[in-house]
């Protein structure tokens, strides 16, 4: 029998969720994925996340159940480009973001998630080092802004998280007589960040909400993909929480590599049918490890 573990991020929908062994954030299912002891690993995301868990735990077969469930930060990177990027820069450490290709993690010092991103990289600034980022220019804006950083940034956005925009957010804050907060995800653009309460990874909104304790009747708004308001209204079904507007009436913005995702879809790979992530070469993986597992060695001494 073979032993299957399936994966699920928070974006996806509620009842992939619920077929999960684990649902968390990038940072926790690659952490999940290394040490899985399984046969096959379903991998309810993206092909980033299914390609991370087979670098780190390159014995499991791992299955993607769509195989169009890519990520707007990769297919918006020219990889050959980002190399002649990575080379007039060679004075600086390469951070990547973790959603990108095993061929972009290859051309990497470090791989951050949303979650130790801001500590990663302050890290190499203390050190004394000079930093580039890719490949989320939003995320890399935001550091700069919030850090006073000079990291040159490469120039790809996440398709979901670009759309949300300061002023559909002005018209919906004026529409709430009473209190009102934002929350949001690093992929956001600057302006929308800038209005935020708090900005952090999905695992840190979704602690935000568990831990509110401001105004019992304010409406909190989250700029992020819609999945994971399931989790944040499960955890505190007491408060008024809603999606911040793309535009006016719009509360409907979802990833859609994350929502193919389908019930048929999942029960498919969990018998070893779907996208077989089994195309990266030894060497391949071998290079994209080395930066992620910095990040997590990293990780586990400052989480844990
Ligand atoms: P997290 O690492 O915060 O889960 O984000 C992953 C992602 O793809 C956000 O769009
Ligand atoms: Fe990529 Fe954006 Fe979808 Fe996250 S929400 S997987 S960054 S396209």
């Amino acid at each position: 029998m073979s032993r299957v573990v399936t994966l699920a991020h928070y974006y996806t929908q509620p009842e992939i969720q619920q077929m999960a062994d684990k649902v968390g954030d990038s940072l926790e299912l690659s952490l999940f994925a290394r040490d899985a002891q399984a046969d096959i690993i379903v991998f309810a995301g993206v092909r980033f996340m299914a390609e991370t868990a087979k670098i780190l735990n390159p014995q499991a077969t791992v299955v993607l159940p769509d195989r169009g469930s890519t990520c707007s930060l990769v297919t918006q990177t020219d990889v050959a480009a980002l190399q002649r990027w990575r080379e007039q820069h060679a004075d600086h450490v390469h951070v990547s973001y973790i959603n990108s290709s095993a061929e972009h993690k290859a051309l990497s010092d470090w791989i951050v998630t949303s979650r130790n991103v801001d500590d990663i990289i302050a890290h190499l600034y203390a050190e004394g080092k000079k930093v580039i980022f890719s490949p989320d220019r939003n995320m890399g804006a935001y550091l700069n802004f919030q850090h006073g950083y000079d990291m040159p940034l490469w120039s790809a956005v996440c398709e979901v998280h670009d759309k949300f925009n300061q002023q559909a957010l002005d018209e919906a804050f004026a529409a709430v007589p009473g209190a009102r907060y934002l929350i949001a995800h690093p992929e956001s653009p600057l302006p929308v960040l800038q209005l935020a309460d708090y900005v952090g990874s999905t695992s840190g909104m979704l602690n935000w909400v568990r831990n509110y304790a401001y105004e019992p009747d304010a409406v909190i708004f989250v700029a992020t993909e819609d999945g994971i308001l399931y989790n944040m209204r499960l955890a505190r079904p007491d408060l008024r929480i809603e999606q911040a507007p793309i535009y006016a009436g719009c509360q409907c913005n979802q990833c859609p590599y994350m929502k193919m995702n389908t019930i048929e879809a999942v029960k498919r790979a969990q018998q070893g049918q779907g996208e077989v992530i089994d195309y990266l070469s030894p060497a391949q993986m071998d290079a994209a490890r080395l930066p992620i597992e910095r990040m997590l060695a990293f990780s586990e001494r400052y989480y844990r």
